[in-house]
Parts: C-alpha cells; sequence; structure tokens
C-alpha cells in the first residue's frame, strides 16, 4: 500500500504547490486522498470506478444523516418517499451496479484468458469469494456490494483532517513531529496521531447485539438488547484520564497505550475492541503517517482565521465547516 499512499499525496502536493501563503481546505483534500489511495490499494486497475464509489458513498452519508434526523408522520412516511428517501435509493442502487460492473469485468478477463485470476487487491478477493466452490463460503452479489460499503476513508480522512488542526495550534508538537520525520523517527507522531484519536475519535460510537442473556457485574443484559458503546464519551471521561481530559497532551501516550489508560483496555477504543474491531487499523495509521511526513517536511501549516470549530458526527466525526489552513512553504525551489 506504501507505493500508493506515496503517489496519492505527491500528486495532492504537486497541486498545493504555487498555493503557498493562501488558505486550504484540508478536509476536503484529505477527502480526495483518502479515496484515492483506498480505490488504488482495494481496486487496483478498476480504481476510477473506486473513487466513483466514495462519492456515492459521501452523498448517501449525508442524506442518512439527514433522512434519520427528520421528523417523519407515521402511516403517511409509509406510502409516501421523501425527495432525500428517493435519492439515498438511487445512489445506493448507483453503488450496487457500479460494483456489479467491476465484477462482471474481472469475470470477463478469466473468461476471455485475458488473466488467470480474479486479482490480488481486496475487489479480486471478494470476486474469489463470490465464486467459491463451497456454498458456506461463497459471497452473495448482495455481500460482495455490502464489503465495498467499508467506511475506511471517511474514517482516516477524519483522522488526517483533525491531526493537522490540532498541529495548527500546538506548533510546539507540528515542530516536533517534523523534526523527527527528518531524523526518521516516529515516536511523537504515534503520540500525536494518538492523542488525536483519543479527542477525535473518527466513530463516535459502535453498536453491539447481545446474543445471549448475560450479567456483567451488576448490569443484566437481555438477549437481542441493543448496546451502545459510546466511544467519544469514554475518551473524554474525566475519571478515567484525569481533569486535563479536554486538553491535547500528546505525552499521555509517551509510556505507549496500555500506561496511558492505567491498564484499563477499554478506556481508548478508537478502533473498537474484539473480534469485530476495525481490520484497517494499521492500514489508516501508516498512511496517516505518510502523509503527515511528507506534508511537513515541505510546509509549515498554520490555522487560517476563517476556521470555526464544529465537529459533528456524520460516518465519521466531521469538521462542520471544513479545516481552512494556510501553507508556508520550507523549500526555497517549492
Ligand atoms: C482512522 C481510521 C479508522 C478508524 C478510526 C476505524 C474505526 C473502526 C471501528 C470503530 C470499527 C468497528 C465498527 C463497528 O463495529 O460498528 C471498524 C470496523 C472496520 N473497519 Fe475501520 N476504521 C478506520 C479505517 C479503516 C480502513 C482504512 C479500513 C480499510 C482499509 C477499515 C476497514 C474496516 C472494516 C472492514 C471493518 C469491519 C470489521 C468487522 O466487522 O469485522 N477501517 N473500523
Amino acid at each position: 500500500m506504501n507505493p500508493a499512499v506515496i503517489t496519492s499525496v505527491e500528486t495532492m502536493l504537486e497541486k498545493w504547490k504555487g498555493r503557498e501563503g493562501n488558505e486550504i481546505q484540508v478536509f476536503e483534500e484529505f477527502r480526495l486522498l483518502t479515496a484515492e489511495v483506498l480505490s488504488r490499494t482495494a481496486f487496483g486497475s478498476n480504481y476510477l470506478q473506486g473513487k466513483k464509489i466514495f462519492d456515492m458513498l459521501t452523498k448517501l452519508s449525508i442524506l442518512i444523516y439527514r433522512i434519520y434526523f427528520k421528523a417523519r408522520i407515521p402511516v403517511i412516511s409509509k406510502m409516501w418517499k421523501s425527495a432525500d428517501e428517493l435519492e439515498s435509493e438511487k445512489l445506493a442502487k448507483g453503488i450496487h451496479d457500479c460494483v456489479m460492473e467491476m465484477v462482471k469485468r474481472r469475470e470477463e478477463k478469466v473468461a476471455t484468458g485475458e488473466s488467470d485470476h480474479f486479482g490480488d487487491d481486496f475487489l479480486g478477493l471478494l470476486v474469489n469469494a463470490y465464486h467459491d466452490s463451497d456454498v458456506t463460503n461463497r459471497l452473495s452479489a448482495e455481500d460482495v456490494v455490502d464489503e465495498c460499503n467499508f467506511a475506511g476513508q471517511e474514517t482516516t480522512n477524519s483522522l488526517l483532517a483533525w491531526t493537522v488542526l490540532v498541529l495548527t495550534i500546538h506548533t510546539d508538537w507540528q515542530e516536533k513531529a517534523r523534526k523527527e520525520v527528518l531524523e526518521v523517527f516516529d515516536e511523537h507522531e504515534y503520540m500525536i496521531i494518538n492523542e488525536t484519536l483519543r479527542l477525535y475519535a473518527p466513530f463516535a460510537a459502535v453498536v453491539r447485539k447481545v446474543r445471549k442473556g448475560v450479567r456483567l457485574g451488576n448490569l443484566v443484559f437481555p438477549a437481542d438488547m441493543e448496546v451502545l458503546i459510546p466511544i467519544l464519551i469514554l475518551h473524554h471521561e474525566p475519571e478515567l484520564w484525569g481533569d486535563d481530559v479536554h486538553h491535547f497532551k500528546p505525552e499521555r501516550f509517551s509510556e505507549g497505550i496500555a500506561n496511558a489508560t492505567k491498564y484499563n483496555s477499554a478506556a481508548f477504543i478508537p478502533f473498537s475492541m474484539g473480534p469485530r474491531s476495525c481490520v484497517g487499523m494499521s492500514f489508516a495509521t501508516t498512511e496517516t503517517k505518510i502523509a503527515l511526513s511528507m506534508i511537513l517536511q515541505r510546509y509549515a501549516v498554520t490555522l487560517s482565521p476563517a476556521y470555526v470549530h464544529a465537529p459533528f458526527p456524520l460516518i465519521a466525526l466531521q469538521p462542520q465547516h471544513g479545516i481552512q489552513v494556510m501553507l508556508h512553504s520550507l523549500q526555497s525551489d517549492a
């Protein structure tokens, strides 16, 4: 994945050339970057189709959020669909068609002998599972489409953007990270990324359904009950983190996560925990470190006066009005 990340970040930085001293909206820049990286790594040769899917997913997530919070009149809302609902159905069908078109193309390549396998990328693995000779392991077309709906783009987009924001405010940490990039260490970057994941956890919460009734201490959880695990609230709990819980203090993580959480493994769970935790954790943190290192090597970043702080949870925790920063070139030829 590293070559895909480096190529994509280089393309982004090429676009930034000549914009020094001007305002850049990094949340949008990183949206394009993370879609590009994931499209290249997950969909390989079909990466343009992949980018189209991520575009549609972003639009769909906004519509789903709007539909969820809209007041509805019982009975009537069952018979009459709003414009947002119709649009979201159209987008969901668009995503389905796009994925199945990519699957068809891979199948055709094998059928015509142009290729002897469906591909080694994420899509190739899915098409293999779609054709699995063992029916119990075989994925349905719906499963294949669902797997492509993963939220790896929005979350990494969110992490990168919030990390740049905190570094524009805490310039001492920006300087430490830059120095370390040049010295090829990543201790400070690790602390900065963890502290950003704590303060601005991209997934504000996860939901789990209780399979079998269970008692945990004084609490009884009946079967089929849905439990919301509020990641963001746990990360902002003074009892777990101390009175400076709302402050950006990457040094909390200087002795590792176990030490920062006082050996309470559920206190810091940006990637969830247990068997269904995030499979893209290393992918996301590696991408963030590479992008951050490449940016900090070339630019000092400061916050634009236009920035308004308004985080809100959509699929991932987003800055409602974007994150506007100013770039100051550190290289004479940039
Ligand atoms: C900073 C970035 C990321 C964060 C904070 C994050 C966080 C999470 C969380 C909290 C879950 C559990 C969701 C739930 O149970 O409802 C999850 C699941 C998942 N994530 Fe990520 N994620 C990130 C990036 C990625 C990336 C880049 C990929 C793919 C390349 C990815 C792929 C997945 C998949 C496939 C699952 C489902 C795992 C399963 O159900 O077994 N994530 N992620």
